[in-house]
């Protein structure tokens, strides 16, 4: 049995897989594949509106929220946060609590707007979710931007900072694996590899009161507005993926929605978390109040046994364990899909290299 822990593009559910495999040829009797399909035809219609409104469901989005399905990726979305955003000398405070959120407050800089880079985790070597406290965020800002779950460091917020300040998120790594209040946030927005779907997609909550209010020409593709009131739809939109999003979206309603998927994602990695713990040759370097539970980052006491652990892992059929090249050591991506066997397996595997090895 192989189970795959990568960061990203990470497994999908095995159950969508095989769905997409026996309709790959001939979808629902059309007799043709949903990648040679109109994006205006009945077919594809009915699949980018079963997604968005499967997604509505599966958040409670309210009809003050639009959805939109936007090729691109996460990235992307750092250009187009503070272009829909950010008004005439409006300013924003982003929390550096790792790379991405870093690389997005560099985006907003770069493009001119008046942004802040505040709580910089980097001595701690991002192994904490600051508190963030009213007094560190400048007065009258337009937004606070977090990255909710930090891929790389394997930190994520528990609670959501609540300072009555709107809130813009990047979910890429956590979407869909817990319950959120979505009337908390301006905008959220999430890459699809990790919880959602292929890479290169990414889907857009944005709250409506934010669109239609920019002065300032932006281009079509990073338009929110433009993008809502074409139903994403203004141009091809990546037809695949979102086909695929909507059977994962289908499979996570099955599951009995986001409320069940996070009581298993905490089950799943409480398990590993407190392997590690009571463990006296490997540890969990973040702070208890910080864990992410979809990516959890552990490293050896000895660390010259990386590689050798590395390659017994993948002999085990335990693939993708190793750390970001920025932080080293191990991460194990746990996200939806990930089912409870592959932690006893990985466990199993950690407790086995221990034994050979101490
Ligand atoms: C939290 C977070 N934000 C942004 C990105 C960048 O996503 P993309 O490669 O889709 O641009 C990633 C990628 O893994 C991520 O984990």
């Amino acid at each position: 049995m192989t189970y795959n822990f990568n960061a990203g593009p990470a497994m999908l559910p095995k159950e969508v897989m095989e769905i997409a495999k026996n309709e790959f040829l001939d979808y629902q009797n059309s007799g043709i594949s949903v990648m040679e399909m109109s994006h205006r035809g009945v077919h594809f219609d009915e699949v980018i509106k079963t997604a968005e409104s499967d997604l509505r469901k599966l958040l409670n989005i309210s009809d003050n929220y639009s959805v939109i399905f936007y090729s691109g990726g996460a990235t992307l979305q750092f250009s187009a946060v503070p272009m829909n955003l950010l008004l005439e000398n409006e300013k924003a405070d982003y929390v550096l609590t790792g790379v991405w959120a870093k690389k997005s407050f560099e985006e907003a800089k770069k493009l001119g707007y008046k942004v802040r880079g505040i709580l910089d985790q980097k001595e701690n070597n991002y192994t904490v979710i600051p508190e963030i406290k009213k007094s560190d965020i400048e007065e009258g800002i337009k937004y606070l931007y977090i990255t909710s779950n930090n891929t790389l460091y394997g930190s994520r917020y528990k609670n959501f900072p609540d300072h009555g300040i709107p809130l813009v998120a990047d979910m890429t790594s956590e979407l869909l694996s817990r319950e959120i209040n979505i009337n908390s946030f301006a905008c959220i927005f999430a890459g699809a590899q990790k919880n959602i779907g292929p890479s290169g997609l990414s889907i857009l909550i944005i709250k409506n009161s934010y669109l239609n209010k920019q002065t300032k020409p932006i281009p079509v593709l990073l338009d929110y507005s433009l993008m809502a009131k074409n139903k994403s739809l203004y141009n091809t939109p990546p037809t695949f993926s979102v086909y695929i999003a909507k059977l994962v979206f289908e499979w996570c309603l099955k599951k009995g929605g986001v409320g069940e998927l996070e009581k298993l994602n905490e089950e799943k990695a409480n398990l590993l978390y407190s392997f590690l713990d009571k463990s006296e040759f490997y540890f969990a370097p973040v702070e208890k109040n910080s864990r992410s539970s979809m990516n959890v980052v552990f490293l050896l006491k000895n660390n010259s046994l990386e590689k050798n652990f590395l390659e017994e892992a993948e002999l085990a059929g335990l693939h993708g364990l190793a750390g970001h090249r920025d932080v080293g050591g191990f991460r194990a991506s746990i996200y939806n899909a990930m089912p409870k066997e592959g932690i006893e397996s990985l466990i199993n595997f950690l407790e086995d290299f221990k034994k050979k090895n101490s």
